[in-house]
């Protein structure tokens, strides 16, 4: 499974590369707002400061709601670099946007995806990935884990090659769970990768360690 964060903060990206475990970045434009990134020459330039320090996919997300606007925004994104993923909404103007961009070798991640049918849809249009927002799944008192593992198991059965990336992701349990249920890809925030590592049993364990060699060298 690969791992991407989710920010678009230069220094959490810069930890989570750090790690050596990083395969790409997604953001948002509510991520780009969070850290004050507004104007279209900032974003773009953003990007490219992402593009430079993460060598991995990069999902950069087109804010048009139409088709025209759409191919214009996502065009000028993709030229950025090779590594960049246009983002599409799961709308009906997303789809046909998602089809263009694929017959012109432009790789997609279809965001805000909800239900196992508009996943179908998705890679019908020939997705690159796919994003289920499982937190937000989870908000609505749904099961997030278990549309991921919906969605496996159809684009399995029938060949889809679209990855299913696992967005919105609360908390480490998210992450292990989506890797349980088949998803190719987490976008994670920082602080749930670093979770991953925690456990009371290793800072124990560790401590009882230091303490023993400290005992033997007295
Ligand atoms: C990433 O691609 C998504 O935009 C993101 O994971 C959404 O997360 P949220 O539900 O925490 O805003």
């Amino acid at each position: 499974m690969k791992f991407f964060v989710d920010t678009a903060n230069l220094e959490q990206i810069k930890e989570a590369q750090d790690l050596g475990i990083l395969d790409g970045v997604t953001t948002n434009p509510s991520l780009m707002a969070k850290e004050g990134i507004t104007g279209e020459a900032n974003v773009l330039a953003h990007y490219e400061a992402i593009c430079e320090l993460v060598e991995g996919d990069i999902s950069a997300e087109v804010i048009a709601t139409d088709f025209d606007g759409m191919i214009k925004e996502g065009k000028i994104l993709a030229d950025i670099h090779e590594n960049i993923v246009v983002k599409v909404p799961m709308t009906i103007d997303g789809i046909k946007a998602i089809r263009w961009f694929t017959d012109h070798d432009i790789r997609t991640n279809c965001t805000l995806v909800f239900s196992a049918g508009q996943a179908i849809l998705a890679a019908k249009a020939g997705a690159t990935y796919l994003s289920p927002f499982i937190g937000r799944v989870d908000d609505m008192n749904w099961d997030g884990i278990e549309l991921i593992a919906q969605i496996a198991d159809i684009y399995t059965i029938q060949g889809f090659q679209t990855q299913i990336l696992a967005a919105s992701i609360r908390n480490p349990l998210h992450i292990v769970r989506a890797a349980e249920a088949g998803a190719d890809v987490c976008t994670c925030p920082l602080s749930s990768i670093l979770g991953l590592a925690k456990h009371p049993l290793t800072d124990i364990g560790l401590a009882k360690f230091l303490a023993d060699h400290k005992k033997g060298n007295a």
